[in-house]
């Protein structure tokens, strides 16, 4: 019996095939982002990493929107009304989410963009592994057209990606972009036509969930923690991280892998998997 997820007020999660469908689901308000989806977030995530019928995960929105923001009602509105305990709770619980979670997440996630992408809604677009656009999408940081800084965790999400000229850029006039421009930016891997957007997206998908999956959170954690490393720390600690792969990978690829090209040659390691 599949245990039932999580949400399904704010939050609405379909599988397929080992893919695990995660709607941001306020269409109505273009899937702004209120204290209440960001608790409903954080169980769905809790949930779905201990689920075997999700592999990967694709964050996207339902109807018109990615997510256009935070929601000035349901968060910042609800927030400053709130004692300033429960004001740091509400930032807390939308930081994890959009960061601490997504960043470092044990299964492997894509960022699906529709429609509307503003403000906040960088933040976990930044913290997926990957991320494909519609090439009709609409980005901004549009913080300082009402009053406002890039806050949360969002100018440090943007200087991960966006060189400091188009950072500021965006950030000082808070101008709109499309997906082409958000491929540019190296904001994410795709843009691609909207009537392509579900097929790429799945194909893309596809391709992880026939890696092996230790393997690939393994690969994942090592880049995004050696990143922030220096070199020499980096080299200790992607040693040890091999070796720890090693030890937790129960399915031995590595040993697999070195068996089937060097002596029974029945694959390339250059041109594709090895044999599961
Ligand atoms: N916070 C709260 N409510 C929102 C938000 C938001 N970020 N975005 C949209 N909504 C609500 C609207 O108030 C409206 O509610 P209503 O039907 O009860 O009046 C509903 O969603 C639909 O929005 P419309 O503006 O009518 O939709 P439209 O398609 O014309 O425009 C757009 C969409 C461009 C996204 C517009 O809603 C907008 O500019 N939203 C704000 C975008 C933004 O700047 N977000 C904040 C970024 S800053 C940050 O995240 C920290």
């Amino acid at each position: 019996q599949d245990k039932p997820i999580p949400g399904g007020n704010t939050v609405l999660v379909e599988f397929e095939d080992g893919i695990a469908w995660v709607h941001l689901n306020r269409p109505d308000k273009r899937n702004a982002m209120s204290i209440e989806l960001a608790r409903e977030m954080n169980q769905v995530l809790d949930a779905l990493e201990l689920d075997d019928r999700c592999g990967v995960i694709v964050l996207t929105g339902s109807g018109e929107a990615f997510s256009a923001g935070m929601d000035l009602q349901g968060f910042f509105r609800a927030s400053d009304a709130v004692s300033d305990v429960e004001r740091h709770r509400a930032y807390r619980e939308t930081r994890a989410w959009q960061w601490r979670t997504l960043m470092y997440y044990a299964k492997p996630t894509i960022a699906m963009v529709n429609g509307w992408c503003f403000g906040g809604a960088f933040t976990p677009l930044i913290c997926c592994d990957l991320a494909i656009t519609d090439q009709a999408a609409t980005f901004g940081l549009s913080e300082i057209n009402w009053g406002i800084i890039p806050g949360g965790v969002v100018s440090k999400a943007i200087s991960t990606l966006m060189g400091d000229r188009e950072a500021l850029y965006y950030v000082m006039t808070g101008e709109k972009f499309d997906g082409a421009r958000a491929k540019e930016l190296g904001l994410v891997n795709e843009a691609v036509p909207a009537e392509r957007l579900k097929d790429r997206t799945r194909e893309l998908a596809k391709v992880l969930l026939e890696k092996n999956p230790t393997t690939l959170r393994q690969a994942r954690m090592a880049y995004k923690y050696a990143r922030e490393m220096n070199w020499e720390l980096a080299a200790e600690y992607l040693t040890a991280k091999g070796d720890q792969t090693t030890f937790v990978d129960k399915e031995k690829g590595r040993e697999k892998g070195m068996v089937q090209f060097l002596d029974e040659k029945t694959y390339k390691p250059g041109l594709g998997n090895y044999k599961r």
